[in-house]
């Protein structure tokens, strides 16, 4: 039974891929600062054959790290699967930005995947089959206006990969990045109230995805479940794009 972390999974792609996971009876801990979505997501969770626990923390405090990987100990006597999805997009014009809008956004989107990392590992060393995998984005292959900070995290996370694949590799631990390209959630507020008409930025996106729709978070949760898998075992060090097409093109 797979015991899996999701650091950031109240709403949208985490908690989809926590409701997958109960469902073929895992063990699940969220950590998330969304206390009111961790309520729902318990909610859902008594109906599936799984077992979640839930960890209300702002994980972009430094001391999250240790405190989660503590607890999920604690709570599951294991971790096979770190998620660490949590993400940050601020969107300003350039001379707008300020350095603590900067260190924010690398607090929840790089930092926090590497010390979480860190954290887990005396957890990850004991696993028959550990599985990090950390949320990037399309964002790390194409850039917007607006996001300098969005888009330099997501494409740093590329490079954490690779070197936590290369140092984690000899002990059996993989380490992917899951690139999401367009998808439903709450996360795309921030950009849509960036865009002087957003239906229009909302049709011309669209328009440029071979599939020509959003994806949905359940659409997204069956490649966090095969990177987690027996059948990935030997997958480590890259990334996987759900984009519809959208970075193909
Ligand atoms: N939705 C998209 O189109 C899209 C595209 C590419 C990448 N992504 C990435 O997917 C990931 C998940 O986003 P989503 O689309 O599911 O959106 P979401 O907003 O539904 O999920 C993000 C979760 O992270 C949690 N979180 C954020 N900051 C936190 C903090 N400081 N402490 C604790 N929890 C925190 C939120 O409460 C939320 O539950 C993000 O990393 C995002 O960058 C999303």
């Amino acid at each position: 039974m797979t015991r899996t972390l999701i650091a950031g999974g109240a709403t949208g792609i985490g908690a989809a891929v926590a409701r997958l996971f109960l469902a073929e009876g895992g063990q699940v801990m969220v950590a998330d600062v969304n206390e009111a979505g961790l309520d729902h997501l318990a909610r859902q969770a008594d109906d599936l054959p799984g077992n979640l626990t839930t960890c209300h923390v702002d994980l972009a405090r430094p001391d999250a790290p240790a405190t989660v990987a503590e607890r999920a100990d604690a709570a599951m006597g294991g971790v096979d699967c770190l998620f660490v999805n949590a993400g940050l997009m601020l969107a300003a014009r350039l001379e707008d930005w300020t350095p603590e809008m900067w260190d924010r956004s690398d607090a929840i989107n790089l930092r926090l995947p590497m010390f979480l990392t860190q954290a887990c590992l005396p957890a990850l060393r004991a696993s028959e089959n550990a599985s990090v995998i950390y949320t990037s984005s399309t964002g790390a292959l194409r850039g917007h206006a607006g996001m300098p900070a969005y888009h330099a995290t997501k494409s740093g996370i590329l490079g954490l990969v690779r070197a936590l694949a290369d140092e984690l590799g000899p002990e059996g631990i993989r380490v992917n990045a899951l690139l999401p390209g367009w998808i439903d959630t709450p996360f795309n507020n921030g950009f849509w109230d960036h865009q002087q008409d957003p239906d229009d930025t909302r049709a011309r996106i669209e328009a440029g995805i071979p599939m020509r729709r959003h994806g949905s978070a359940d659409e997204v949760a069956g490649t966090v479940r095969y990177l987690a898998s027996e059948a990935a075992r030997y997958v480590t060090g890259t990334r996987l794009v759900v984009d519809g097409g959208y970075t193909a093109v």
